[in-house]
């Protein structure tokens, strides 16, 4: 049998996902499994929103649309991007898309040519440096500290800048840190990426979910200049809890949404007709329901923290936005639980499913080793139980 594409070997599989599928498979024969892993709103999309989809069907909306997505939905994001970003963008720079994820892949395809490095800060989502291979690009993985809160250092940036560098990824807030970078910090950035001409690929999915005053700022805000490089990608998933409509969305300049658009048009089409009216109604109908689900994020964020930090072993910081926890688990290597010895982050999440029943994911697959990311995206109920189960199961520790 012939051999498959390099680009299909290459692809790092997800442990993401091979811990969420055992633990579907332990709670599928009976077992009470806490997940932990999961990275959407556990909240129902919003009555009104879920009613424009169904007004959609009813009213034949049930057709092709332009491949960018509709004028009128394209005019919602501008308006949404404007009010809220301060970005000035008119409809021919925006792509719909089938998700966030579509439209950084969309970017990464238009983006990179083979050799072309793109710089992804770490810890980072799973699937950039993948994203990066797939489009024929080289992830450039650039690490962070925990005690500077996972924060791109500018020197460090400046210093990772190559001829072939074309992008950088920044995700504020962060999956999986939480961090939010401020203004200034982002106004650094900028000047180096308008300095040395590369793009900003600025993921700001999780826009709507910062903590403790924290604002979200967007890194295209800072000018003309770094507007020009700047692709805004952003979507209705965490925001709306609309995790299943896949529509997401990318804000550039003209010339490279044209061939984003094109390269849609090719490979997937339009975005479904239905969930794009419902995200006209999600951008400019009420905001309320935001509000609701980040009190109740902001509640069990703190309970999450305080609870992790009382564990043996395990400590974590405060993050500011996102709905995920990054916990340090550096001092339970080395030590056995039941006769099992912890290797790394995935022997201990592997150990914690079988022997707790607590799904978490570890941290190697975001390019942070030896820390496990929980997520909060869940009910108070089960952030209390979950951890209490791993209270219990660090008790059986014994030293070698
Ligand atoms: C950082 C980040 N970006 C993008 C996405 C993709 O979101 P979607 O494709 O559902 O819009 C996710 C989803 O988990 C994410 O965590």
């Amino acid at each position: 049998m012939k051999k498959l594409a390099e680009r299909a070997l290459n692809i790092t599989p997800s442990v993401t996902l091979s811990i969420d599928a055992k633990a579907k498979q332990m709670a599928a024969q009976g077992v009470s499994v806490v997940n932990f892993g999961v990275g959407e709103p556990d909240f129902d999309t919003p009555a009104h929103i879920a009613a424009a989809g169904i007004a959609a069907i009813e009213a034949g909306h049930t057709r092709y649309t332009p491949a960018s997505g509709t004028e009128k939905l394209r005019q919602a994001i501008c308006g949404k991007l404007q009010s809220e970003n301060g970005l000035d963008y008119n409809p021919a720079q925006i792509v719909v898309s089938n998700g966030a994820k579509h439209s950084i892949y969309n970017v990464l395809l238009a983006l990179c040519d083979p050799g072309d490095e793109v710089i992804i800060p770490a810890p980072y989502w799973v699937s950039y440096p993948e994203m990066v291979k797939m489009a024929g690009g080289t992830p450039r993985i650039l690490d962070t500290r925990e005690n500077e809160d996972f924060k791109l250092r500018p020197e460090e940036l400046e210093a990772a800048i190559t001829p072939h560098t074309k992008a950088l990824i920044l995700n504020s807030p962060s999956n999986p840190t939480g961090t939010v970078y401020s203004a200034s910090e982002l106004q650094a950035i900028a000047n180096i990426c308008v300095r040395h001409q590369i793009y900003v690929i600025s993921d700001e999915i999780y826009e709507k979910l910062v903590y403790d005053g924290a604002t979200h700022v967007s890194i295209a805000s800072f000018g003309s200049d770094i507007k020009e490089l700047t692709i805004v990608v952003n979507g209705m998933s965490k925001a709306y809890a609309m995790t299943g409509w896949r529509i997401g969305y990318s804000a550039s300049n003209q010339r490279l949404a044209a061939a984003m658009g094109s390269l849609q048009s090719h490979a997937t089409s339009n975005p479904n007709s239905i969930a794009q009216a419902a995200s006209i109604e999600a951008l400019c109908g009420s905001q309320y329901a935001i509000s609701v689900m980040l009190q109740e994020f902001a509640r069990r964020r703190r309970r999450m923290v305080e609870l992790l930090n009382q564990l043996p072993g395990v400590s974590c910081r405060m993050p500011q936005g996102a709905f995920y926890v990054l916990a340090n688990i550096t001092q339970l290597l080395g030590v056995s639980y039941g006769g099992e010895v912890i290797l790394d982050d995935v022997s201990l999440a592997g150990v914690m499913l079988e022997r707790a029943h607590v799904a978490v994911v570890p941290g190697s697959g975001f390019g942070a080793r030896n820390y496990l990311r929980f997520s909060y995206a869940t009910s108070m109920e089960n952030i209390e139980a979950g951890l209490s189960r791993i209270n219990t199961f660090l008790a059986l520790r014994v030293l070698r």
